[in-house]
């Protein structure tokens, strides 16, 4: 990791902290290649439950079915979490869409009235634009330890072309500068918390997940498998997955490599 001798931006964040474990240790570096392969590293070298990697840059930032995560230098929050979490195989697949709802509490406190709204399985949006995308990583099965990687746009007002239809920011939705810190702490606390209620009583965090999910009871398409697949949005089952219905009746579709786009309204 390189280091730089500004470091404000992660003590800001370790004063402001609340959790008990999550961003304990954070460390912070100027520019990484992508936290999330750090965490990757730090993962196998037995590090703990709630250790955090913040940068202010990546150079090598990654998403999702391979694709670039493009942030601006110092305008955003782009970090990634080590967890060790108690819980069952099933509620595993949980995490991802656990983490954006509580990504999108976070979000909802400095945007509201407007209010964010969630593209299964990790995708935040607001007014129909991408404002936070996660990307979490585990060693072959999804099992934990895994790495839950946050990229959430804050401070940025220019997008490069490809994205500046399809991203938003803290920024740009509110007309404010939000600071970073406090947010990351926010976001921390809130997943900390909805995480241990994940554990708990994994179906309330289903039902209010599926309360701001985008497209429930509208016709969807999947897309990013073998064959396109149409249906209603029924809801999420136990194990995370989707569960649209279709003519050929209920299909059940995975997290992994499928988008999901609005056919009809
Ligand atoms: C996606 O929408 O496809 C997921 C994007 C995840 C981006 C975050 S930024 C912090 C962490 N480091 C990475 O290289 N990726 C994740």
């Amino acid at each position: 990791m390189s280091h730089s001798t500004d470091t404000s931006l992660g003590q800001k964040v370790s004063a402001l902290l609340t959790t008990r474990n999550l961003g304990r240790p954070l460390h912070y570096a100027h520019t990484v290649t992508s936290t999330n392969t750090l965490a990757m590293e730090a993962v196998q070298l037995n590090a703990s439950h709630g250790t955090a990697f913040l940068t202010d840059y990546q150079t090598n930032g990654y998403g999702r079915r391979g694709r670039l995560w493009q942030a601006a230098k110092g305008q955003n929050l782009t970090f990634s979490i080590i967890l060790r979490l108690p819980i069952s195989d099933t509620v595993t697949g949980m995490v991802p869409l656990a983490a954006a709802f509580a990504v999108s509490e976070a979000v909802a406190k400095i945007v509201s009235p407007n209010n964010p709204q969630l593209k299964w399985p990790n995708d935040i949006l607001l007014e129909g634009r991408k404002i936070c995308g996660i990307l979490l990583q585990s060693f072959g099965a999804p099992v934990t330890p895994m790495v839950l990687g946050i990229g959430l746009n804050v401070n940025q007002s220019i997008f490069p072309p490809e994205l500046s239809g399809s991203a938003t920011s803290l920024l740009l939705a509110t007309g404010q500068h939000v600071d970073r810190a406090s947010m990351m702490a926010n976001v921390l606390l809130r997943l900390e918390k909805i995480l241990e209620l994940l554990s708990t009583d994994p179906a309330l965090i289903r039902k209010r997940y599926t309360e701001n999910l985008m497209g429930v009871g509208k016709s969807c398409q999947i897309t990013g498998v073998n064959e396109k697949i149409i249906g209603t949005l029924i809801g999420i089952a136990e194990s995370g997955a989707l569960i649209l219905e279709t003519r050929q009746g209920l299909r059940t579709i995975y997290a992994g490599d499928v988008s999901l786009y609005m056919a009809y309204n």
